[in-house]
């Protein structure tokens, strides 16, 4: 007798997960703290996302000490609002608005968000080989997906945040990270209000997926 392959997971509920699992700024619950053995759990199960080498060379660390968070801020908003105004004008389309909204939202508020999730590497980013590049961030991104869907699965929300990086050295000097480290990302995280996430429009796979040969449709 065969096992159906898909009976060991309940696909409807994954599936959910994957699809709604949305950049949360707007619904963060600015009030409520999120312990840090949740947000340890949720570390903990991104450490499980594919690495190059299997070498656990990924770091975290979690900022909720006010001063630091405006610090942060200041630096996001510096980079973050011209670059949401710019993404404005030439992005007209109600679902870009939606997003630059959301984001100017946050830009506004990064502050006030109860913790903040800085992804790291151990070693200075790749500046030019392609491949290099590919692996080297391929091995520390997977686990921040991974931690944006574990903590979707507790009720906490998290948005993925790069503009802090134009000042990515400053900002090591005030976390004491050193200057060999590499900070990927900033996770804006808060215990979502509601829980309406519906997944967005996407195209379809059959349009983005070739059989064989570039272009070459699979169906
Ligand atoms: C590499 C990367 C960088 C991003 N940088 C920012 C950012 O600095 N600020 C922000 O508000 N959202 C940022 N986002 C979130 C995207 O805007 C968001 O994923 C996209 O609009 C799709 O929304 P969804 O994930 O909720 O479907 C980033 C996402 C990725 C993957």
């Amino acid at each position: 007798m065969t096992t159906d392959p898909r009976a060991d997971f309940d696909l409807e509920q994954i599936d959910r997960l994957l699809t709604t699992t949305k950049q949360v700024r707007q619904r963060l619950d600015l009030t409520r703290p999120v312990p840090y053995d949740e947000l340890l759990e949720c570390i903990g199960l991104a450490s499980h996302a594919p690495m190059g080498g299997n070498l656990e060379r990924n770091r975290w660390m979690i900022i909720d000490d006010p001063d630091k968070k405006a610090a942060i801020a200041t630096r996001f908003a510096e980079v973050g609002r011209p670059y949401l105004a710019m993404n404005s004008e030439v992005r007209g389309d109600d679902r870009s608005q939606r997003v630059i909204g959301s984001a100017n939202f946050l830009v506004d508020h990064l502050a006030e968000v109860p913790a903040l999730v800085l992804a790291l590497r151990l070693d200075p980013a790749p500046l030019a080989a392609q491949g290099a590049a590919a692996a080297y961030y391929g091995s520390v991104l997977p686990g921040v997906w991974s931690f944006q869907l574990a903590a979707r699965a507790r009720g906490i929300g998290s948005a993925w945040t790069t503009f802090h990086l134009e000042h990515e050295a400053e900002i090591a000097q005030l976390l004491g990270i050193p200057p060999t480290v590499t900070q990927v990302c900033l996770l804006a995280v808060g215990y979502y209000t509601g829980s309406t996430f519906t997944p967005a429009p996407r195209r379809p796979a059959e349009e983005i997926t070739f059989l064989n040969t570039w272009k070459a449709p699979v169906r």
